[in-house]
């Protein structure tokens, strides 16, 4: 029997606390607005539209200005130095709304929190921000913005390493047609470069019963795509006591009623399974993409990062991808210059892109994290030549993304339409299967539905196409 339960969820008692402290700070009345600030990836903006969720219960309406805000919340990010620094210098320039108006409240959330050290030098650097929240801290915004209004003492409120579920926060979403939805937090595989298992802690997941509720929800209100997201989607459950694989939580979602699409990241190489790659397949509601992150193509390289697999175990998975759909879709993250990478290495990473094909890459020079293993590792690479290879790397993938998107001139896909384009106001921009954005003229009434799209022009970047 499938047993539904989880005790890793902040209790009902603590989250109808905050709720009740919400209708306190919206009984104070007036238009105030809030603005969010987000850095990093996917499990952040989910994130931000949880607090977004519980700003509005607030009584705080958005703006997209942080100069009328009346709230300012900054979610950051820690997997590179270069994140960690821009979300700083961001917080720096608020200091002038603080001094314009000295009720503005500012809070700092996120993964470079999570790390004591960054949360002391906020609090000891940074006076004009009025708190500061780790990410297992999320459900006590209320609380905090509260404590805040009434000119409590700065606080630096941390989980203790206490990472639980809050459930029960209605996100507000960025666009309602495109939505994450987090099926669990935290990470347990501790890969020997990533700050995450220590910023997010360890796995935990929702349950069945939640997620499924929450997706009713989303399509309900008119969700089109949902993204289930993990750190790694494929240990969903293992941490649980109930009994339900990451693909048959992707098979139940799929089975509910609506015309929706389905992705889900991320799947550690190591652990995708015969099920899953059989789910991948055969729902029709499954996006054909699938973000499988090789890091590195080097054997020794992959094992120094704690990776757990080698390069033919990942290349297995990629065979077995593209025998059950032809046309699939791969996407990966590739680290350049983890410690000890020689031109062997490297070129053993070259030859693993020319051989997937990916449709594109998310690449990063690497940076060492304060308190990971591979930080105090021997052989850290010169930036230069880190530099250089992830030059030779992004102009070897740039050749291949061009080569796949050719494939699609001529073909008619169903895309949903997601944005004005960003490059020309007169273009809508829409996604099909591959992660590629597809520009074509059309009506802004369109977006949020699906569209049949031929594809007439292929570039590197992206893809031009007409209605038909
Ligand atoms: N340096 C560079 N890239 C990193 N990533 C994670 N940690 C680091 C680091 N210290 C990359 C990995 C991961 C992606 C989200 O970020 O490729 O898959
Ligand atoms: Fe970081 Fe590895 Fe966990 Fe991904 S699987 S979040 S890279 S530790």
């Amino acid at each position: 029997m499938t047993k539904q339960t989880s005790t890793k969820t902040v209790s009902a008692e603590e989250m109808a606390r905050q709720f009740d402290v919400c209708d306190k700070i919206r009984a104070l009345g007036g238009t105030r607005y809030y603005y969010i600030r987000t850095f990093g990836c996917q499990q952040n903006e989910a994130d931000s539209e949880r607090m977004a969720g519980l700003c509005e219960k607030m009584g705080y309406t958005r703006t997209d200005s942080p100069e009328k805000a009346k709230l300012i919340l900054v979610n950051t990010c820690a997997v590179r130095e270069h994140a960690e620094k821009k979300a700083l210098s961001i917080i720096g320039q608020y200091k002038h709304v603080k001094d314009a108006d000295p009720e503005v409240v500012i809070g700092v959330g996120g993964c470079m929190v999570t790390q004591g050290h960054r949360a002391d030098k906020l609090k000891n650097s940074y006076p004009y921000v009025s708190f500061v929240f780790d990410t297992g801290s999320l459900h006590k915004l209320p609380e905090l913005v509260l404590g805040a209004i009434e000119g409590g003492a700065r606080r630096v409120e941390s989980c203790g390493g206490e990472f639980l579920i809050p459930e029960g926060i209605e996100s507000k979403l960025e666009t309602p047609h495109s939505a994450w939805l987090s099926i669990m937090y935290g990470c347990n595989n501790f890969c020997s470069y990533c700050i995450v298992p220590y910023a997010r802690g360890r796995e935990r997941s929702r349950t069945p019963d939640a997620v499924l509720d929450e997706a009713k929800r989303l399509i309900e209100s008119g969700a089109k795509e949902i993204t289930l997201l993990g750190q790694n989607v494929n240990s969903y459950g293992k941490d649980a006591d109930f009994d339900c694989t990451f693909a048959e939580l992707a098979r139940r979602v799929c089975a509910l009623d609506g015309d929706f699409r389905v992705r889900f990241m991320t799947s550690h190489p190591k652990d995708v399974t015969d099920e899953l790659i059989e789910v991948f397949a055969s729902e029709p509601k499954m996006i054909k993409h699938f973000h499988l992150p090789l890091q590195s193509g080097s054997d020794e390289i992959l094992r120094r990062m704690n990776r757990h697999y080698d390069l033919e175990r990942y290349m297995s998975v990629v065979d077995k991808l593209k025998a059950a759909v032809p046309d699939v879709s791969l996407t990966s993250d590739i680290i350049v210059g983890f410690p000890g990478e020689t031109d062997v290495d490297f070129e053993a990473t070259m030859a693993a892109l020319r051989r997937v094909e990916y449709d594109m890459i998310f690449s990063f020079i690497y940076s060492p994290r304060v308190g990971t293993p591979a930080a105090s590792m021997d052989c850290q690479i010169p930036h230069e030549i880190s530099t250089a290879r992830f030059e030779r790397m992004i102009n070897t993938q740039n050749d291949i993304s061009r080569e796949r998107n050719e494939r699609f001139v001529g073909r008619t896909v169903r895309a949903l339409v997601t944005e004005v384009s960003r490059t020309d106001e007169k273009m809508l921009t829409a996604r099909s299967d591959s992660p590629r954005p597809i520009h074509f003229a059309g009506d802004a009434s369109m977006i949020g539905s699906f569209a049949d799209i031929r594809i007439t022009k292929a570039d590197t970047f992206s893809l031009i196409g007409e209605t038909v």
